[in-house]
């Protein structure tokens, strides 16, 4: 049996981009490569807690010793989250598409000879993040959210934490000088209802050492 704060303690993180077809052959994505998620898995799960995690298709593998739920698509990820509730914490450090392909192709589209492109729609995908942090009847105790902006990052995380109904959110700046999004380090501002702490560039499997033991010191005695 595990030992460590976290023993007996069930976490759920999401990780990684979302692929969202266009046609059975290509796909919209994004950077993030599920560095920081896998690091945050493999901390949690190095303090004892049983890991939950569910991955989009990122370039890291996933952790070992932990359960690990592959997805695609953001409603993948929405419904391999709520079938993994209840949690005693979700970290949620997927990069979501915020929209798919609303008239994805069943079959691989092609040019037509006239020299017209095709026109993508898109429908905007589920929050999974502001889901669970306001689900009915499994909220988690602790739901912990990312966000990763190019300006005002602590502007716009503190409007997100509100926004999403999560307790913590981790946010960081992700404009390409910074090299953080598919980089190793990570400089992160932790916000919470009590306030904010920024910590320094660090590693990202530092950065979930911290983050775990700070979610393991919120679990204590809850
Ligand atoms: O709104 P934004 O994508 O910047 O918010 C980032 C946070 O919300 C991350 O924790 C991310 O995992 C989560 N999120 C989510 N579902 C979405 C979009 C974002 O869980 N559809």
């Amino acid at each position: 049996l595990a030992a460590g704060p976290l023993a007996g303690r069930r976490v759920l993180v999401t990780s990684g981009p979302t692929h969202e077809p266009i046609d059975p052959v290509r796909y919209i994505a994004n950077r993030s490569s599920g560095a920081q998620g896998t690091a945050l898995a493999a901390a949690l799960r190095d303090l004892g807690a049983q890991v939950i995690f569910v991955t989009g298709p990122a370039s890291v593998p996933p952790p070992s010793g932990v359960q690990v739920i592959k997805v695609e698509t953001a409603r993948q990820m929405l419904e391999a989250v709520e079938a993994a509730l209840p949690a005693d914490a979700a970290v949620m450090a997927a990069a979501v598409a915020d929209w798919r392909v609303a008239n994805a192709a069943g079959s691989k589209m092609k040019k037509d000879g006239t020299g017209r492109a095709p026109g993508l729609e898109f429908a905007e995908n589920p929050d999974i993040l502001a889901t669970v942090s306001r689900h009915p009847s499994a909220r988690p105790g602790l739901v912990v959210g990312f966000a990763a902006e190019t300006d005002e990052v602590i502007a716009h995380a503190t409007a997100k934490r509100l926004r999403k109904g999560c307790d913590w959110i981790v946010a960081n700046d992700v404009r390409p000088d910074t090299g953080i999004m598919g980089g190793s380090s990570n400089a992160v501002t932790i916000i919470s209802a009590d306030g904010q702490e920024s910590w320094p560039m660090m590693g990202k499997d530092e950065v979930a050492r911290r983050l775990a033991d700070r979610i393991a010191g919120a679990l204590d005695g809850a």
